[in-house]
């Protein structure tokens, strides 16, 4: 099941070391402007390159197959591929019968009766958020004029981040990190009670993206330990704006105006050159495993873009949705 929406539909497809990884994107509305370098800042922010990034260089350029004419979206399914190259498919080799803990190449194979692409973590990979960024950068337009940015505000447990990246290069392990998501210029009014609430259908998406442990909306787990007249948000105009925002701007899973914000936890990169202990399935033995080949350090760095997609594209399905009942 690699689909999403009610209305923006999204299909994500691909493996990482396969020809291309790509998205579908059915739903979308006719005559908004796009062209390939609309793409591009988007793109760029998931590339890897920084400190603390894989090796792997890809140029991730997107091949727009259909849904867009004379620099517009037509109505039709907008498909977009993003071909593979700098694979090097031998570092997985071993991962057929030595699972690397902490990455879903065990479950995979129990899963689909040994039959994954497990090169490059195959259709796990990181490489699919791709589209997810595509359909972001479109979506980001749908909802215009909410703005939706994400950043990280620490990593491996640092405010610091570049500190702790260098510290976790040198003890030659993995860290993860703390995303930050805020949207504004919200509208009263996205979102549905109960089971497609916001918060619900964020989760959702934000809990696609690899790597992602935890989410939580305004004061988050903190509330637990808060007073109802400390938690609940003083409402100070007609317009539903609020003095706080414990909320993190939803109620009844219905957006209120206030700033959309939610945090998620990314975990440290399962692949680590230390030594962790697996098992061999073919030899039925508990064996070490030290983790070569070129990883993310802390794929926290690259994931920011890929809240914003995942944000924008839940909005602009709950806009869509609302066009349809109001
Ligand atoms: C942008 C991005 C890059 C990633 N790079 C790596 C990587 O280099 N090595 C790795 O082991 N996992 C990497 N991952 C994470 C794996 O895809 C993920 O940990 C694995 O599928 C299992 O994680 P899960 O149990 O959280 O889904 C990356 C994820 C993202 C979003």
């Amino acid at each position: 099941m690699n689909s999403f929406g009610r209305i923006f539909k999204i299909s994500i497809f691909g493996e990482s070391h396969g020809r291309a990884v790509g998205i579908v994107i059915d739903g979308c509305p006719p005559g908004i402007a796009l062209a390939e370098k609309d793409l591009e800042g988007d793109l760029a922010r998931r590339k890897s390159g920084a400190k603390g990034t894989t090796s792997r260089r890809e140029d991730d350029k997107p091949v727009f197959l259909s849904g867009v004419h004379d620099g517009n979206t037509t109505g039709s399914p907008i498909a977009v591929i993003f071909h593979n190259a700098d694979v090097i498919s031998s570092d997985y080799d071993m991962f057929k019968d030595v699972p690397r803990p902490g990455h879903a190449n065990f479950v995979a194979k129990k899963k689909y009766d040994g039959f994954s692409d497990i090169r490059g973590g195959g259709h796990f990979s990181g490489r699919l958020t791709l589209g997810l960024v595509t359909a972001g950068v479109i979506a980001k337009k749908i909802i215009n004029p909410i703005d939706v940015k994400a950043n990280l505000i620490e990593a491996g447990g640092e405010k610091n981040i570049d500190k702790a990246i260098q510290k976790a290069i040198e003890n030659n392990d993995s860290i993860g990190g703390i995303i930050e998501c805020r949207s504004v210029n919200m509208p009263v009014g996205l979102g549905e009670p109960f089971f497609d609430s916001v918060e619900s259908l964020i989760s959702h998406l934000v809990f696609s993206i690899p790597g992602v442990k935890a989410v939580e909306f305004g004061s988050g787990f903190k509330a637990a330990a808060m007073t109802g007249i400390q938690h609940n948000d003083p409402i100070i105009s007609i317009s539903g704006k609020t003095k706080t925002n414990h909320a993190g701007g939803i109620n009844g899973g219905i957006t209120n105006s206030n700033d959309l914000v939610f945090r998620i936890a990314v975990k440290p990169t399962a692949s680590i050159s230390k030594t962790q202990h697996t098992i061999n399935t073919k030899m039925a033995e508990m064996v070490d495993l030290e983790v070569k080949g070129r990883h993310d350090l802390c794929i926290a760095l690259r994931i920011p873009v890929i809240v914003e997609a995942a944000t924008a594209v839940v909005l602009a399905d709950f806009m869509m949705i609302n066009k349809t009942i109001s």
